[in-house]
């Protein structure tokens, strides 16, 4: 299962910094690398001296900094100054010590206008942030822990990036799947450092100093002497620290081991996030199993939405006396407008909150139970992603399970690296255009026996109901098995799977456009099934759209969005063909125990002669 990531807490200013440019008027530049947390916080302190009317500086926020912010707004004001007629734009802001800026400014020998002017207001805002960003990001402590349970698969990783200097360090954790304790340490550092990126664009190129330090001595020793990795015994450690001294092979790194639980606050901080991922990412059973066993009635599971305490006013089941603002402002390509039409609603957040892809969070868990009944029949269902918008990933039909032991180190799930790190690129740009992005995702199950589904009944095509289940996930707008799009173009000797038999093999097929599928029934060839994905609805730069209430045009609802989610999609996908692909087991072998179901299956391989595992 893929864990949702947490908002950075740079993310968060960003809507602030949206009304606040509304409301003077200024665009202010938005410069690429500019996306950590020392950005915002300058940004915000820069937004407010530059644009906010009648507001006052907090002191608490500016602290200690004050003197490096004014002497930067010096040097970026005078710098924009050489280039622009206007005079500069400066607002009543109280300063510490009650000083007001404008007279702050006046002392600094500017000619100071209380009337906005715009332009020079966001220039120098600009060359504020692209200075500020490059003096002070100049050294990265980037701490790091795993947590594991033997009782989990799943294992916990937090992180602290720390740039020092007066900011304020930025806190990270993820779970993913694992159990090898030395791999988990080395694979936090990675994800810190993935993380870490994708605040600064131009974190690798050697500009930064990097200070990475982690309790565990195998990993830092691993990290530190290069010549010991042919000693080691794991090849996914080895492989893990390749890819760290990959993308750090241009930057200055020292690595350090700092002493577990001894008090060390940036050690205990990163253990504390490791463990509530670990704890928080994974379902609570509430029925069904009992001392990790099935008892046949139905398996219930619980996921958390770690985010609800900040809803609870605007989502609680009973009357509040507060007052909670309704929603008007339906958003194009989403449930919002047909939704309150269809239920005679007059608030849109009634029909967007359950509209909400969240709900599949609780899909993957029950598509987890799925999995694990297929794997003790020899079936693996795994997903990736091929397309983010205009970017592909090579075509590879030569696929197998051990290809996708490392999608999720990818961070959009992408198997080719080069794809991968294009799609990323690709996000990044369009993010920051305030788009969203669709794509496609693939999911593969390998290890399938002939003849599930049926060609007696429409009902029973395995076809139809694979493409119910795909597309019944938010935002895919298709479905297609195997080459569907691209035979629809091809004459029939170029769109079949041509058969041949031999001995040892029984009846097989040299090619798999098919996907795995023919007559609405498995071939036993690997199922292939794709998921089309539109940009999400949800933009940063809204679309047109007309207030429910007063029937007015309006600009559709600015909610908290992510701008790509077709690798969280895929996972949603492994988990809906895994749901399919269960069901159409125990339809055609039945059975009270696994034993029961693996006898009539063994009955039936040998009925049909079907060797492949
Ligand atoms: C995993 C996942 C995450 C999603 N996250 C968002 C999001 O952050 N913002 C958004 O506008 N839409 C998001 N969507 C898509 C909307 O939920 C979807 O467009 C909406 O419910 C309307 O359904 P429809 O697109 O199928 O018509 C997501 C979809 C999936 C599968």
């Amino acid at each position: 299962m893929q864990a949702p990531r947490p908002m950075p807490p740079a993310m968060r200013f960003i809507p602030a910094v949206q009304e606040v440019t509304e409301r003077s008027g200024v665009t202010v530049e938005v410069v690429p690398h500019n996306q950590n947390l020392f950005w915002a916080v300058v940004r915000t302190q820069a937004i407010e001296v530059v644009g906010q009317r009648n507001g006052v500086l907090p002191v608490h926020e500016s602290g200690q900094k004050l003197g490096v912010l004014m002497a930067h707004i010096d040097k970026a004001i005078r710098a924009v100054r050489c280039n622009a007629a206007e005079s500069v734009f400066c607002d009543n802001v109280l300063l510490e010590g009650h000083l007001r800026l404008p007279e702050a400014l006046a002392r600094m020998g500017f000619e100071v206008s209380e009337q906005f002017r715009p332009l020079v207001g966001a220039r120098a805002a600009a060359a504020l942030l692209r200075e500020s960003i490059d003096d002070f990001h100049s050294e990265l402590t980037i701490t790091t822990d795993a947590s594991r349970s033997w009782h989990s698969p799943l294992m916990g990783h937090g992180w602290i990036l720390d740039y020092g200097r007066g900011s304020s360090p930025t806190i990270n954790a993820y779970a993913a799947t694992g159990k090898e304790i030395l791999q988990g340490e080395l694979n936090s550092i990675h994800y810190a450092l993935l993380d870490a990126s994708r605040y600064r664009e131009d974190l690798f190129t050697g500009r930064v100093r990097f200070h990475i330090r982690s309790d565990s001595l195998m990993a830092i020793d691993l990290l530190n002497n290069p010549a010991s990795h042919a000693r080691s015994r794991s090849q996914a450690a080895r492989s893990i620290v390749h890819r760290i001294h990959e993308l750090l092979s241009r930057s200055e790194v020292r690595y350090s081991w700092v002493k577990a639980h001894a008090g060390d606050p940036m050690n205990e901080l990163a253990d504390r996030l490791a463990l509530v991922a670990r704890r928080c990412y994974a379902a609570d059973i509430t029925a069904g199993v009992r001392h990790g066993r099935t008892l046949g009635g139905p398996i219930a599971l619980q996921v958390r939405n770690r985010d609800f305490a900040n809803w609870e006013e605007r989502m609680n089941p009973w009357p509040v006396d507060a007052q909670t603002a309704e929603v008007h402002l339906p958003r194009p390509g989403h449930a919002d407008l047909v939704g309150t039409q269809k239920y005679g609603l007059s608030d849109v957040r009634d029909i967007l909150e359950r509209a909400s892809a969240r709900e599949t969070a609780a899909r993957v868990a029950g598509g987890a139970v799925a999995k694990a009944f297929l794997s003790a029949l020899g079936v693996g269902v795994f997903s990736h992603v091929i397309q983010i918008t205009g970017v592909t990933a090579p075509r590879r039909d030569d696929l197998t399970p051990e290809d996708f032991a490392a999608v999720d180190e990818s961070p959009v799930r992408c198997l080719d690296e080069e794809a991968g790190r294009a799609m990323v690129a690709e996000i990044n740009r369009l993010r920051k255009a305030n788009e969203s992005l669709g794509g496609v995702f693939e999911v593969r199950a390998f290890g399938l026996v002939p003849g599930l589904g049926s060609h007696v009944s429409w009902r029973e095509r395995l076809d139809g109901v694979l493409g119910q289940a795909v597309m019944s996930i938010q935002a895919v707008k298709g479905a297609a098995v195997g080459d569907a799009i691209e035979v629809a173009g091809l004459p029939g000797s170029k769109a079949h799977d041509e058969i041949f038999y031999d001995d040892e093999r029984g009846f097989y097929r040299q090619t798999n456009r098919a996907g795995g599928l023919e007559g609405g029934m498995t071939t036993g060839d690997p199922l292939v099934v794709r998921g089309y994905m539109k940009p999400l609805p949800t933009l940063t730069k809204p679309l047109r759209s007309v207030d429910i209430a007063t029937h007015e045009p309006a600009e559709a609802l600015r909610e908290r969005t992510d701008s790509c989610t077709v690798p969280a999609a895929g996972v949603v996908g492994e988990a809906m063909v895994a749901f399919v692909l269960a069901a159409a087991y125990r339809r055609k072998f039945g059975g009270d125990h696994i034993s029961d179901v693996t006898a009539a299956l063994d009955a039936y391989r040998a009925r049909i002669g079907w060797q492949r595992r």
